[in-house]
């Protein structure tokens, strides 16, 4: 039977953006302008106004969260919620009420508050000011807020992270346009990845400063896709080489080594595409590595060498060097399009052990998105999510080899705790293991919240 160590932490995760509603906020972040501007970009135009309800139904969701074995939420805070005026840091009262309330209310239902400070929820003032994560100004001023939350709420919360999924900014935000602004620039995207690796180790050298205290721990959530050659052909494993360090190592390693990885550096450096830095601020990043990993996985990453040459493709791209390739025989998930691969979690916890100085870990997001539930509901109304459940139980087996061959992992937070809004793809694919009727904001336990209840309370699972 898995079984997992002592103090495991079961937790969930979700974001501010993708649950409160934008109830009382002052500003708009990059999507909620694109939702503003051109609401067909998201499924069934449904934007992130209302979201789950989170800002007025936080009571009720604690509650159920507390039912359902969740002892540890990692969330976000908003940027446009708690700041008034972004190049001062000014707060905003009701931002700070709001998530004072939030976090005594964790407290109070026993779920330890694990808080991130970016979301993929830049405000949208400082893109059309400065460029965004283009800017090094953008990085003092995230500096400053990130002060702002370590020094309301460090009292309380212990745990915190400085960014979630940074790779999926560079890439949704700056590379590929899947996300507002929709800038399609290869060098512009290497210098945000960059200035967001500058902005954590900066934001970490600030709550090393506030909060010293040995239980107060920071790190960075990065979503690794471990990435796998399509044969052991050398021109697909080179591929794959560079895939991985483009898509984990250029944020996995400054975070914990202090620096980026030297093969990317070169090739950066040869294609005339380097980020500008000065030696002052590679060595604030050398200088403060994270304290532990957050680490998001869902799929595995297939790779092939690319059909384009090297030179034919202009401007810059990294694309020049891999191709993603679809597996024959590839378990899906059809509904999100997104292979369904164990194993991975086993690869992730070996790599972390073995080049990553056995640094504390946790599965920060793991979970099944799936569209149309109401397909799965008894004649109680509780959707019957199974498949959730062998999603989790074959994820968990993976993950406790890596832990029982000697990985530090920590604890594993399910995506999500409550079903939320999901970028573009809005509710079509819910993810919670608690089930929120949109139309009328009630929330009512899915059958996997009874089963990660027991999984939290034993520490094991029957297979
Ligand atoms: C992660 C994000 O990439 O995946 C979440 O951190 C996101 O914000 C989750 O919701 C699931 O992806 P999606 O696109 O189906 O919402």
């Amino acid at each position: 039977m898995p079984t997992f160590p002592d103090n495991f932490m079961w937790g969930a995760a979700t974001s501010g953006p993708q649950t409160e509603g934008n109830f009382h906020k002052q500003h708009q972040n990059v999507f909620d302008y694109w939702f503003a501007t051109e609401p067909s970009a998201f499924d069934a135009g449904v934007g992130p106004d209302t979201a789950s309800n989170f800002y007025n139904d936080y009571e009720n969701d604690l509650a159920l969260m507390e039912q359902a074995g969740i002892k540890g939420l990692r969330t976000s805070i908003q940027w446009t919620r708690l700041i008034d005026d972004f190049e001062t840091a000014s707060l905003n009262d009701d931002g700070v009420a709001f998530y004072n309330h939030v976090i005594d209310a964790m407290l109070a239902h026993h779920i330890k508050p694990y808080i991130n400070l970016h979301h993929f929820d830049l405000p949208v003032e400082l893109y059309d000011k400065y460029g965004g994560w283009e800017s090094k100004h953008v990085v003092d001023l995230f500096v400053k807020f990130a002060t702002q939350c370590f020094e309301l709420f460090g009292d309380r919360v212990d745990d915190w992270f400085t960014f979630n999924e940074p790779k999926v900014v560079v890439d949704g935000q700056y590379l590929y346009g899947w996300h507002y602004p929709q800038v399609v620039d290869g060098p512009k995207a290497v210098q945000v990845a960059y200035n967001m690796n500058l902005a954590s180790a900066k934001a970490i050298a600030k709550f090393h400063e506030i909060c010293p205290a040995a239980e107060k721990r920071i790190g960075i959530i990065l979503n690794l896709t471990p990435a796998y050659p399509a044969s052991d052909d050398p021109a697909d494993v080179e591929a794959a080489d560079f895939a991985e360090q483009w898509s984990n190592n250029l944020f996995l390693d400054p975070a914990v080594l202090g620096h980026f990885p030297d093969k990317l550096v070169e090739r950066f450096t040869r294609d005339g595409v380097l980020w500008d830095s000065t030696p002052a601020e590679l060595a604030i990043i050398a200088a403060n590595p994270v304290d532990y990993l957050g680490v998001n996985y869902y799929h595995p990453f297939r790779v092939q060498r690319p059909d384009i040459s090297p030179t034919s493709l202009q401007p810059w791209l990294p694309d020049i060097y891999f191709k993603e390739y679809e597996m024959p025989g590839r378990v899906m998930n059809v509904d999100r399009g997104w292979e369904i691969y164990p194993t991975a979690m086993t690869d992730i916890a070996n790599n972390i052990r073995e080049n990553y100085h056995n640094i504390p870990w946790f599965i920060s997001e793991n979970g099944m998105g799936v569209a149309g539930e109401e397909r799965f509901m008894d004649e109680k109304g509780i959707v019957q999510d199974d498949y959730r459940i062998d999603f989790m139980k074959e994820h968990l087996t993976a993950l406790v080899k890596g832990i029982n061959a000697g990985s530090n992992c920590l604890g594993y937070f399910v995506w999500s705790g409550i079903d939320c809004w999901s970028w573009n793809h809005a509710y079509h694919n819910r993810y919670g293991l608690i089930r929120d009727d949109i139309h009328t904001q009630t929330k009512t336990l899915k059958k996997s919240a009874g089963w990660f209840n027991e999984l939290s309370r034993t520490n094991q699972f029957e297979n």
